[in-house]
């Protein structure tokens, strides 16, 4: 006799459990659980939006700021910003040009102190020194000048992997544990079965595409796509969870 044989002969024609079958225990324990998951998936998703919207300068979370999170806005300095923003009007043009030039040619601490400086001193230093109490940068140094003089390249490579394997281990459990409520749901299989695999799909092609987002921004629409995903598969298996454990009925067929 083959291995399959046996395991075909040891092996009940039982059912799956479903969710009627749980005692009352069990689903006091899953609705807890899901309701508890779902308030904290609206909270982290509350914090994104208080932590992206407004990277790009502009009001509200876009694709933009997703972007600029990752990739940076490697078109200028946050100093050539201010200094065409905010600041402008500390500066007449011919000055900024200098320190643009400045900035274009690799902002070395010779070029600081022979041309920026100067023009920074009586311009600036009002403000942007220990001395004036205000807690702004304070440009009186190179190394306070520097941190808004580089290319912004986004967040750090080494940021990002500790922020990954923080969500891969953490949203893995919880997509674990949401998933491990939800095989109890009565549904048409396929529909299942997609349903579970979902959530861990979306969350490593989101990661992944954080990485490729610092390669290449046009990577956070990937980024913007997969967290959706994440929440309507979520949504979806949370949903139903709650609405079969508490209003599907198992149905007796008479005869069996
Ligand atoms: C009257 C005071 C004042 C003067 C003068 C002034 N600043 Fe500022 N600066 C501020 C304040 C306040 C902030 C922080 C608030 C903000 O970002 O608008 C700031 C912010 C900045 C930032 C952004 C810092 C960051 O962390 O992103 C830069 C860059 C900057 N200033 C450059 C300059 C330069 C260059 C000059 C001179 C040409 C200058 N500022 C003159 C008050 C001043």
């Amino acid at each position: 006799m083959s291995a399959q044989q046996q395991a075909e002969e040891v092996c009940p024609a039982t059912r799956p459990r479903r969710f009627y079958d749980c005692t009352l225990n069990e689903k006091l324990l899953y609705t807890s659980f899901l309701l508890l998951a779902g308030a904290a998936y609206l909270m982290a998703i509350a914090y994104l939006y208080t932590s992206f919207a407004g990277i790009d300068g502009k009001p509200g979370l876009s694709v933009e700021d997703v972007a600029e999170n990752y990739y940076g806005n490697r078109s200028g300095t946050r100093l050539e910003s201010a200094l065409r923003g905010p600041m402008a009007s500390y500066i007449d043009i011919e000055q900024r040009n200098h320190v643009v030039e400045w900035l274009k040619s690799g902002a070395s601490e010779s070029g600081y102190d022979s041309t920026i400086r100067p023009i920074f001193a009586k311009r600036c230093f009002g403000c942007h020194s220990a001395a004036s109490g205000l807690s702004v940068p304070d440009f009186t140094t190179y190394a306070g000048i520097k941190p808004v003089a580089n290319v912004d390249t986004g967040v750090s490579l080494h940021s990002l992997m500790k922020v990954s394997h923080i969500h891969l281990f953490g949203i893995g459990l919880v997509a674990l544990s949401i998933g491990l409520i939800f095989r109890f749901a009565l549904l048409p299989a396929w529909f299942q079965h997609t349903l579970t695999l979902l959530p861990f799909i979306a969350i490593f092609t989101d990661i992944l595409a954080w990485f490729f987002t610092k390669w290449d921004p046009h990577y956070a629409y990937i980024v913007v796509i997969a967290g959706a995903v994440l929440g309507v598969a979520w949504a979806a298996q949370i949903g139903i969870s709650l609405f079969q454990i508490w209003f599907l009925k198992c149905r007796v067929i008479p005869g069996k």
